[in-house]
């Protein structure tokens, strides 16, 4: 028990259940130890423990550590407050009073600030890992692909003709700005909380910037008071997650619809999809949609600690204990998800043939034309006009483009000539592209190129 002194009595049995929060932040074992070591050490930096003393909490810690790994001290979910009281009740156990030497100078308060920092960070480097992994799998696919040729959407209409490996690049994009949105994340984790102690500092010299260097922060943080009320950075790592979750959920969406008979254009491997219980010929893309699903459970956690923060006066109380459960749900949550649709995307089949013949004189060369036209010297509101007219012509007499001949086209203006056909070739369409961005082939296989350079040099 960290604080009987002025207790006669012992905090009831339900509110302890009520209270308890090491059922969770036993997730923070390891840095909560690497706390006490880097504490002790600047303890005995400042004279306040001696080297024996800090050699037997040392040997303690190591020894609590090992217990733990190897699952020999099992601390009942029912007996602590939290793991920092969990930790120090065994480290009396095992070294007697002088683990009461430990917390001098130091709150939980500090203490909790500093481990969610050195958690945060070690998290957000490996989603980092994972959202690699997944952007190498979206450029394996796109590699094999820059020639299958699909449509592509506005509101969900066929819009313009692009390919897989353009579709699938738009996605590498989405992760890379969700990469650098991690490592702001872990630059903004960047300050030593340790040494605010509850909200004021100490009277005691502590040295707060080896704690910092120990711990590898940059710096101290320089106000105590905001120092242990801090949770920004919680709400950045979860936020990130969100935006990260929403790019895999837009994806999942689409595998949903490609997988459909109606799409027909990707097969997920049998290892990610389920069959029906009365159904017998289902095949559904459940881990695309519990990716969907789920997204919703991570924006909902970066609300929730939104909302325990909006009204809490400084500093430190005991509802930012919540702030735990949902960091720990969205980092899970998002891993997962990340690693799904890792493997997901190296494992599906490509229905590579399946847009050719029906995109062969298909109204979605409706722009191409109109830039035709655009070349020609005609205004392009003008050419938006004719083109929309031979659209409609067409669509009532139930005929593509590709049913119309050189006077059907001159029937609607005679500017038309043999080399307007060009436009809706399926197999120059991509080429025919000239910007910087779009899905010209060309284009698309530099951009692939430059994303596995940039990738295998770490960015
Ligand atoms: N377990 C608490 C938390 O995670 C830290 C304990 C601080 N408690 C206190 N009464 N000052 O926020």
């Amino acid at each position: 028990m960290l604080w009987g002194g002025r207790f006669d009595e012992k905090l009831n049995h339900n509110a302890m259940e009520f209270s308890s929060s090491f059922y969770f932040d036993k997730n923070l074992f390891d840095e909560d130890i690497l706390v006490d070591y880097s504490h002790a050490r600047m303890l005995n930096g400042i004279g306040l423990l001696t080297d024996a003393e800090l050699g037997k909490i040392i040997d303690g810690l190591a020894r609590i550590k090992k217990e733990w790994d190897d699952n020999f001290w099992k601390p009942g979910n029912d007996k602590f407050e939290d793991v920092h009281s969990a930790i120090e009740s065994r480290l009396f156990e095992l070294i007697g009073p002088v683990a009461g030497k430990l917390h001098t100078g130091r709150s939980r308060n500090d203490q909790i600030a500093t481990v969610m920092k050195l958690w945060i960070k070690k998290s957000s480097a490996a989603i980092t890992k994972e959202i690699k992994k997944v952007q190498v799998a979206l450029l394996t696919a796109a590699e094999k692909n820059t020639g299958t040729i699909m449509p592509g959407y506005t509101h969900l209409q066929r819009a313009q003709p692009i390919s897989l490996a353009f579709h699938l690049l738009a996605y590498v994009e989405m992760l890379a700005r969700d990469y650098k949105r991690f490592l702001g994340v872990i630059e903004e984790c960047n300050t030593c909380p340790l040494g605010s102690g509850a909200l004021a500092g100490s009277t005691l010299p502590l040295d707060r910037d080896a704690s910092s260097e120990e711990l590898n922060f940059t710096a101290p943080t320089a106000n105590a008071l905001d120092s242990v009320s801090d949770r920004d950075f919680m709400i950045d790592f979860m936020h990130a997650c969100s935006m990260g979750m929403m790019h895999l959920s837009r994806f999942a969406e689409e595998l949903i619809l490609w997988t459909s008979a109606e799409w027909n254009f990707v097969r997920l491997s049998d290892k990610y999809t389920t069959g029906s219980s009365l159904m017998p010929q289902k095949k559904n893309s459940d881990m695309a949609e519990l990716v969907r699903g789920k997204t919703g459970k991570v924006f909902g956690n970066q609300f929730a600690l939104l909302a325990t923060m909006k009204g809490l006066p400084l500093s430190y109380n005991r509802d930012l204990q919540e702030d735990k459960l949902p960091v720990f749900s969205s980092f899970e949550t998002y891993t997962q998800s990340l690693g799904l649709i890792a493997e997901m995307v190296l494992t599906m089949e490509v229905n590579k043939e399946r847009f050719i013949e029906e995109l062969k004189g298909d109204f979605i060369f409706a722009t191409d034309l109109a830039d035709w036209l655009v070349l020609k010297g005609i205004p392009f509101r003008e050419a938006h006009h004719i083109v929309g007219a031979l659209v409609k012509k067409l669509e009532t007499e139930k005929k593509k483009f590709s049913d119309a001949d050189l006077d059907y086209l001159k029937s609607v203006n005679s500017i038309f000539d043999e080399s307007a056909f060009e436009c809706f070739n399926v197999e120059t369409c991509l080429d025919r592209k000239k910007t910087y961005g779009s899905p010209n082939r060309a284009f698309v296989k530099k951009e692939i190129e430059i994303w596995k350079e940039r990738l295998k040099a770490g960015s």
